[in-house]
């Protein structure tokens, strides 16, 4: 660990130094300026792109990816591997001749719009790292690293999405488009190891209220404490550095012991008894036959005082009609929340909020009473279209916000894969929401999310995706899905160790809708299989009741994850939360009091900084009395 946290210490230490050769070189040497300084800072230069390099699992592409950027500065070489990695992504949309025969080929036509789609979110992501990355003071990096680690990840998610919905529709063209994207993930992984290796610092030691030139000079005082692949020449270089090298010490985390924030009015989850009906035969049920005994609490909107910026309404008192019109109309790229008001009615249409049309919020009138709801499914949609696809609500936008609201696939389980909500943006919440589908309710795609007081309902991997999100207080509820199936709440998409995608359940409750339970011996339960190698799941506080078998996890794809995921149950209750007969894999994790907290939403998803300004409960660490 040592290593790892010298490592930032040692590159600005680094930056200093080389600037101290290239002074000398100026001052003593004036007359044979030239040759001699380009050499010297071009060796200082290479020596760092090395260091920093280092850790990465594709060293000649990142040592090629800074080759350009003259720098010895951490944080410019930083950028220029961000900024090459935009570049090659563009050499593929542009010059790419495969990318042209795979444009023209009429059967995958539903992937490469995808694809073209998915592209321009990794830029804008990577863009955007670039930008903040060069707004900061390296100093100040912790303000910013896990920002650039969740924007960085979806860059990645997003370039694996483009392959799914390729493998969703020809094996050989997503042999073709896996090849053309290599290069450009190796170099988004690179980027986010070497993020990786900058949080050991401000993360694992506590810097708060320490004089960091101390802390330099500990750091510094013994050959031990350098990163072990550091050469020696380099160790001494960075060893005669003055102490004015240290970063400025980072302001303190925030503080996990912060009081609970505020309950909700709302009362939350329901009990697992009067929830979701089926509504497969009936989509519309949930509105015409609103539950007496959840009405005063139905709607959580009165305890924040968020004023709407447009209404719609199915009656036509608001301006709108339609929620994707309202949305049509919003403002792009808003650092201003807008707020649409959804009264209730059942909306069947499709909502896209894209990406760049930020700080949506949407509040409705209660999810029994606001309902959006479509059908669109990868089985019973012609053209078929990709899962990717068949979403009732998609949100790519940052901080997309809803509240009350239920949203709603209701093909039924003969669709297949039917996505009711995909939640791409960063920064998004939902709270006292319904999520009612069947196979892949719930796509929490990338970015930070977090889920308060919501129900989500289904069959198959009613949760699945990469995002960084916490599910507080949230009910998931089995629902009985056709004859020969069977079920599974959650499948999380993390392809890789470097991401920083995975999601945790906290106060949650696993339960079954009362038509499931008479069938659930036999087409039976489980927590969680692993959609990819890395797969990232914590389940903690929870309730689970006994439709869970007691193995808890199945295998999706041979032995795929079985040991590179990270599965870890905590703390949990409830006749399904035994874990003494779990499936023995490697991946099956134990944590102790203080590694488990790293996973409540104040340090998992710095929560504080930007879910109480929305007037949604959050509890930032470990929920007492659980
Ligand atoms: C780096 O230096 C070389 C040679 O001095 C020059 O040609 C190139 O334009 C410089 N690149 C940048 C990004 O400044
Ligand atoms: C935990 O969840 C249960 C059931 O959803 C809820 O009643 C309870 O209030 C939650 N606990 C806290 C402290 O929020
Ligand atoms: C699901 O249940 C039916 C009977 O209701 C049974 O025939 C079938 O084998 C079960 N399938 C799975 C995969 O559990």
């Amino acid at each position: 660990m040592v290593n790892n946290v010298v490592f930032i210490i040692v590159m600005l230490v680094a930056v200093v130094a080389s600037a101290l050769t290239v002074y000398f070189a100026i001052g003593l040497q004036q007359a044979k300026k030239s040759k001699d300084e380009r050499e010297s800072q071009m060796s200082s230069s290479n020596k760092a792109i090395q260091a920093i390099c280092q850790p990465t699992k594709f060293k000649d592409a990142c040592e090629q990816s800074m080759s350009s950027a003259n720098s010895s500065e951490p944080k410019e070489l930083i950028r220029a591997e961000f900024k090459a990695t935009v570049e090659e992504i563009k050499r593929v949309m542009e010059h790419s001749a495969t990318l042209q025969e795979l444009k023209k080929d009429e059967k995958t036509k539903a992937a490469f719009a995808d694809c073209e789609l998915l592209f321009d979110w990794a830029i804008q992501d990577l863009e955007r790292s670039f930008d903040k990355l060069g707004e900061i003071d390296m100093g100040k990096i912790d303000d910013v690293l896990l920002t650039l680690q969740v924007w960085l990840s979806g860059a990645l998610t997003s370039q694996q999405t483009c392959l799914d919905s390729y493998s969703e529709m020809d094996g050989q063209a997503t042999a073709k488009m896996t090849s053309l994207l290599t290069k450009s993930q190796e170099l988004t992984r690179n980027g986010l190891t070497i993020l990786n290796g900058l949080q050991s610092l401000t993360k694992d030691l506590d810097l708060t209220g320490l004089d960091t030139s101390g802390i330099n000079r500990r750091l510094m005082s013994s050959d031990s404490e350098f990163p072990e692949w550091m050469s020696l020449s380099d160790r001494r270089l960075l060893q005669e550095a003055p102490d004015e090298a240290a970063s400025p010490s980072p302001p303190s985390p925030t503080d996990a012991s912060s009081a609970e924030a505020p309950k909700s009015s709302a009362e939350s989850p329901k009990s697992s008894a009067e929830s979701p009906k089926s509504s497969a035969e009936s989509p519309k049920s949930a509105a015409e036959s609103p539950k007496s005994a959840s009405e005063s609490s139905d709607s959580a909107a009165a305890t924040g005082d968020f004023k709407p910026n447009v209404i719609v309404a199915k009656d036509g008192s608001g301006k709108y009609e339609s929620v994707a019109k309202a949305v049509a109309d919003a403002p792009k790229r808003s650092k201003e929340r807008y707020i649409i008001l959804i009264k209730a009615g059942i909306y069947n249409e499709r909502v896209d909020i894209p990406k760049g049309v930020d700080n949506i919020m949407f509040i409705g009138e209660g999810p029994t009473k606001t309902i959006i709801t479509e059908s669109v499914s990868v089985e019973k949609t012609t053209p078929r279209p990709t899962t990717f696809n068949t979403a009732t609500v998609s949100a790519a936008g940052v901080g997309f916000i809803a509240k009350d609201i239920t949203f709603e696939n209701s093909i039924g389980p003969e669709g297949h894969q039917a996505v009711a909500v995909r939640a791409s943006g960063d920064m998004s919440a939902f709270y006292n929401c319904h999520f009612n589908g069947y196979q892949d309710t719930l796509y929490a795609h990338e970015g930070r999310q977090f889920y308060r007081d919501c129900t989500i309902t289904g069959t198959i991997d009613f949760v699945f995706g990469d995002a960084r999100a916490v599910f507080q207080n949230t009910l998931l509820v089995v629902r009985k899905p056709m004859q020969n199936q069977a079920c599974i709440v959650i499948a999380e998409g993390r392809k890789n160790a470097e991401s920083s995608g995975g999601y945790v359940f906290q106060n949650c409750t696993f339960s079954g809708d009362k038509e499931y339970l008479p069938v659930k011996n036999k087409n039976k339960s489980y927590l969680n299989r692993p959609w990819r190698a890395y797969a990232k799941v914590i389940i903690m506080q929870s309730q689970i009741d006994d439709i869970i078998q007691p193995e808890g996890y199945i295998p999706m794809d041979g032995d795929k994850g079985l040991t590179t995921g990270y599965f870890v149950e905590y703390g949990n209750r409830g006749p399904g939360a035994n874990t003494e007969n779990r499936v023995k894999w490697p991946s099956i994790q134990q944590l102790d009091e203080s590694d488990i907290k790293k996973y409540t939403p104040g340090p998992y998803l710095e929560s504080e900084s930007w879910i109480p300004e929305l007037g949604i409960p959050c509890i930032p660490n470990m929920i007492p009395g659980l």
